[in-house]
């Protein structure tokens, strides 16, 4: 049997990479087809010069759009690899994807695809139920499947991190380009890309380890609610840190992700530490000083139902098929 995808098929698999998690929704991908080789490129007109100044965030969107190119064709029957940044002479080719023989749904990855739309950022308040060392540990293994490893951190590290955040909020509210451009993406009504307001959650009404991306702004119109405590928080490490290590921790990130919606988990991210180099040194030295943190990750069992942010179509990211 053909290994190369029908147009139906192409809509199944594109439409499943959109709904990867991205910096404020900015969806920073192009698709190419060409045969049985999906490519994602970096859609520069989409990044965040101030808030994400080396692309490591855009990379990670690319990566967890690639994991989900990945699931949804082994849904549909086929073997995949990836390879990033494949092609020397094209280097805006980051993510490559391609499909081998195809059979029956493939085990492990196929057994993710009802998540994929299922899977949402989630700010609001969490259930102060802990998540089963069982659960944790296959969360540990669908990250280590795509090379990243993931820390839990204990009550002493969470607090270290508490304080850490305060200093890191305290610069981004006195920031007002990073905020300027941050509110290009976030608040108000939207439905194509960025967060729209009803997507934020409600404010906490005592600091919380939850990141307020309105940061004050649209506040008047936000309900408020009493967060949970003390939350569960993992960091998501690689061993290298450059762009591909950046695009390997965005496959990994989605696996996770998609593994924990399979057990009703829902997470949200606390970005603003890795975004400005002194926070981010404070924590890899806090995890060992030996990894590099990608993804400062908030996880537990939601309280309530949120409104989604919307998606571009796929076919206005679909650059070439051929
Ligand atoms: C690299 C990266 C960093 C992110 N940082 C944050 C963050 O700091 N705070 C937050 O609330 N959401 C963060 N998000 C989540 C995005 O806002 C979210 O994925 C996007 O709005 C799409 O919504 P969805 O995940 O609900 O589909 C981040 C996502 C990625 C991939």
């Amino acid at each position: 049997m053909s290994h190369e995808l029908t147009a139906d098929e192409i809509g199944i698999v594109l439409s499943a990479a959109v709904h990867a998690p991205s910096i404020h929704n900015t969806q920073p991908w192009r698709f190419e087809v060409q045969g049985p080789v999906i490519d994602v490129l970096l859609d520069e007109q989409r990044m965040l010069p101030l808030e994400d100044v080396s692309g490591r965030a855009a990379h990670i969107g690319v990566g967890a759009a690639a994991l989900n190119v990945r699931v949804a064709a082994a849904m549909l029957g086929h073997e995949s690899r990836l390879a990033v940044h494949p092609d020397p002479a094209r280097p805006e080719v980051t993510a490559r994807v391609f499909l081998f023989g195809r059979s029956a749904p493939i085990a492990g990855l196929s057994s993710l695809y009802g998540e994929v739309t299922r899977r949402h950022t989630y700010r609001g308040p969490l259930l102060d139920h802990p998540i089963p060392a069982q659960v944790q540990r296959q969360l540990d293994d669908a990250a280590h499947y795509e090379g990243a490893g993931l820390h839990w951190l204990d009550s002493a590290a969470r607090s270290g991190l508490r304080t850490m955040l305060r200093q890191t909020d305290d610069l981004e509210l006195h920031d007002e380009d990073r905020l300027h451009e941050r509110h290009t993406w976030i608040g108000g009504d939207r439905s194509l890309d960025g967060v729209p307001q009803n997507a934020l959650g409600p404010s906490p009404v005592r600091p919380a380890l939850v990141r307020d991306l309105d940061a004050g702004f649209d506040s008047a119109q936000r309900s408020q609610a009493v967060f949970e405590t003390d939350p569960s928080i993992v960091v998501l490490t690689t061993r290298d840190e450059d762009a591909t290590a950046w695009v390997r921790a965005g496959a990994a990130l989605q696996r996770m992700l998609l593994t924990a919606t399979s057990y009703d988990l829902a997470a949200s991210f606390l970005d603003q530490l890795l975004e400005h180099p002194e926070p981010r040194y404070q924590l890899r030295e806090l995890l060992g000083g030996r990894t590099w943190p990608q993804m400062v990750i908030r996880i537990g069992y939601p309280a309530q139902s949120l409104p989604h942010p919307g998606r571009r179509d796929w076919r206005d990211s679909l650059d070439r098929w051929f």
